[in-house]
């Protein structure tokens, strides 16, 4: 499959509650809190920003390579209040095989809501529908329990323990390999 025609700066997702999008230079606060805030980053491997401006410039190259559709970083946010709850990307994306890899985190605030349920159901209709991809790969840390709840609350299979294929704070980890399939999305999607 060629490269979809979408302009990665150009999608906005809407849910119920909330819509996804780009992040703009108004957001790099808020992206560099969450980034550096020790609990959201416990289980993840997202850039650690050493200050604001590294966050604006994350914003920047984003927004500057976005269009080559090769890595999608989209924001979430409430429709009632605007305010910015997490993020949610997608990397690896392999257009001839049709397979992609995702990674989400919201903000604590938000946590325990299912505004990241909502917010993986709204972004993966768009992923395996607009994007065209056949299969979502997500990895997640083995204890990281919040995580692989949203995955299996998702229906996504767990695949396999992969050994000590990260390197955390010296200390190599083990991760779960989940994914999920277009049609067993369809069939489950509400
Ligand atoms: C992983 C993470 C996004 C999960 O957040 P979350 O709020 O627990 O996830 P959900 O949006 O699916 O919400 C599920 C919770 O909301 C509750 N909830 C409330 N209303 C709900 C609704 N309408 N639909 C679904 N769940 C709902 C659920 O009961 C559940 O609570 P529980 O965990 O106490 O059972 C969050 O903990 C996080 O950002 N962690 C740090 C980063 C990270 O680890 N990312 C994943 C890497 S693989």
């Amino acid at each position: 499959m060629d490269k979809p025609k979408i302009n990665f700066n150009e999608i906005k997702i809407s849910s119920n509650n909330l819509f996804l999008k780009p992040l703009s230079k108004e957001n790099a606060t808020d992206l560099f809190a969450l980034h550096t805030d020790e609990e959201v980053q416990r289980y993840t491997d997202v850039d650690i920003f050493k200050n604001l401006g590294e966050a604006q410039k994350f914003i920047t190259e984003y927004t500057k390579t976005a269009e080559k559709a090769e890595f999608l970083f989209l924001g979430i946010f409430s429709r009632a209040t605007k305010d910015f709850l997490g993020t949610i990307r997608l990397y690896h994306i392999d257009y001839k095989h049709r397979f992609a890899t995702i990674g989400f985190q919201l903000a604590k605030d938000y946590w325990g809501r299912g505004q990241m349920h909502e917010s993986l159901q709204a972004f993966l209709k768009f992923v395996f529908g607009e994007l065209g991809m056949h299969r979502i790969e997500a990895q997640t840390f083995v204890e990281n329990k919040r995580g692989i709840k949203v995955l299996e609350r998702l229906k996504f299979t767990r695949e396999g323990r992969l050994r000590q294929n990260f390197l955390i704070e010296d200390k190599f980890e083990d991760s779960y390999l989940y994914s999920i399939l277009k049609e067993e999305f369809l069939k489950e999607a509400v």
